[in-house]
């Protein structure tokens, strides 16, 4: 192992865009009538696997000028597909393809890579078979499944078990080609872009809060959207890796653009504040229905804090970086209710926790929590290379926690995993790394 220079954080970048809405924007685009034209588009490898996908469906898809342009014919449009439909790592494309063909006369087949194959898929298809499909799963809960759409499909309330994007949205997708009324109760709210997209489409559909802090969906299908130009928000997930190493980073500043500020996704910036994080957010613009912003973040000294259970479904994707800030903070930070994190693209309360201990930091779980020992006068070292388990998220935490590192880190997969989400973090962190 080398020893490494630290370098400080400075700069201004642009961030890729949003993972999330990405693959809404194609899939949505795909059953808008008309042509439209995507901007910002994330081509990483999880968007591409939806492309892949829509493409085998009978959807045109081409790159011109830098836009995504996407001919959408309707609700009801997909054609039998002649390939198995391979969503790869993206538990995102598999969940909301199968919404979205479900309701098309068509028989597929959904298969994944191996990290997909073990994730859990009843939670989508029960509300599938419901409305008519007949789906054939692995187990009885994973991919490879078979799924025939429904001829007739039904409309009903469905009642979600869990706070799940991925859940709504394919039940949504669903709904948009159903005939009659459909219900979507979620028990909290998650994040919204199928909605904000939807309504930026002028569709029409009610939201209702219900008790406590839940909302109820009421669509009328089916629908015939009219297709318009889409424009893809910064990714706020990808911003975490780089605003956390500026906290973490001595002598460091550095101001993100055009970042989506969507409330459902930037939880981690008030959980990052109350560590103690200096961090700025102004609102600029909003584009195509997503409020958009800078954020500025510079090196600042952290505490632990306690993240209770009930923010879980707000920060589900930054738990990895946050326990990497959390590694550089005084003090303990007790991350409460991480159930879900199991079911991730790794098993992230196992991944986070050997991450964490190559880096000789000390953490405790119990009942699918974590406490982690922070400890920022002790210099930061890796002698063996981390396992990343394929996760994008474990591999770019750990290449930020690598910055300050004294030893030059190194990833068990050389960082390939980082093509899921950020293909082009290595060139940004080149970009705004300085002597
Ligand atoms: C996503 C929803 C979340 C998130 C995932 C992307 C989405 O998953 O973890 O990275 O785009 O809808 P869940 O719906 O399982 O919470």
């Amino acid at each position: 192992m080398t020893k490494q220079k630290i370098r400080k954080l400075s700069g201004t970048l642009r961030i890729i865009g949003d993972k999330s809405i990405s693959h809404r924007s194609l899939i949505l685009s795909s059953i808008c009538v008309g042509k439209t034209e995507i901007t910002n588009l994330l081509e990483s490898e999880d968007v591409f696997n939806t492309i892949n996908i829509l493409r085998d469906l009978g959807i045109q898809i081409k790159k011109k000028n830098n836009k995504w342009v996407v001919l959408g014919r309707g609700t009801n449009s997909f054609i039998q597909p002649k390939n198995v439909l391979d969503c790869g790592n993206s538990g995102t494309t598999a969940r909301l393809m199968l919404g979205a063909v479900s309701t098309n006369p068509i028989y597929c087949t959904f298969v994944g890579d191996k990290s997909l194959s073990n994730r859990p898929m009843r939670r989508v298809t029960d509300h599938l078979e419901k409305i008519g499909c007949k789906i054939n799963l692995t187990n009885k809960e994973h991919l490879p499944l078979t799924i025939k759409g429904s001829e007739i499909n039904l409309p009903l309330v469905h009642k979600m078990s869990k706070p799940s994007a991925q859940i709504k949205s394919a039940i949504i997708l669903s709904a948009l080609n159903t005939e009659g009324k459909t219900t979507i109760i979620e028990p909290e709210k998650t994040r919204d872009h199928t909605e904000l997209l939807l309504k930026y489409l002028k569709v029409k559909f009610e939201i209702r809060k219900t008790k406590h802090k839940g909302r109820k969906l009421i669509f009328n299908g089916p629908y015939e959207i009219k297709s318009k130009n889409i424009h893809v928000p910064g990714d706020p997930s990808s911003a975490a890796f780089i605003l956390v190493g500026a906290l973490i980073t001595p002598n460091s500043k550095i101001k993100l653009l055009d970042v989506s500020l969507n409330k459902t996704r930037i939880s981690y910036l008030s959980i990052l504040k109350k560590m103690g994080g200096k961090i700025m957010i102004k609102k600029t613009k909003t584009r195509s229905g997503e409020q958009l912003g800078t954020i500025t973040a510079s090196t600042s000294s952290l505490k632990g804090v306690t993240i209770p259970a009930n923010l879980a479904p707000y920060l589900i994707d930054e738990y990895p970086i946050l326990s990497i800030a959390a590694s550089q903070a005084k003090g303990v930070t007790y991350m409460q209710g991480l159930d879900e994190l199991k079911h991730k693209e790794s098993n992230r309360i196992k991944s986070i926790i050997e991450m964490l201990k190559s880096f000789g930091i000390k953490t405790k779980t119990k009942n699918n929590s974590i406490k982690i020992y922070g400890s920022p006068t002790k210099s930061v070292n890796c002698k063996k290379p981390i396992k990343v388990y394929s996760d994008h998220r474990i591999a770019l935490s750990a290449s930020i926690l690598g910055i300050i590192s004294n030893n030059s880190v190194k990833l068990d997969d050389e960082g390939k995993s980082m093509a899921t989400s950020y293909p082009s973090f290595k060139k940004d962190l080149k970009k705004i790394l300085m002597d």
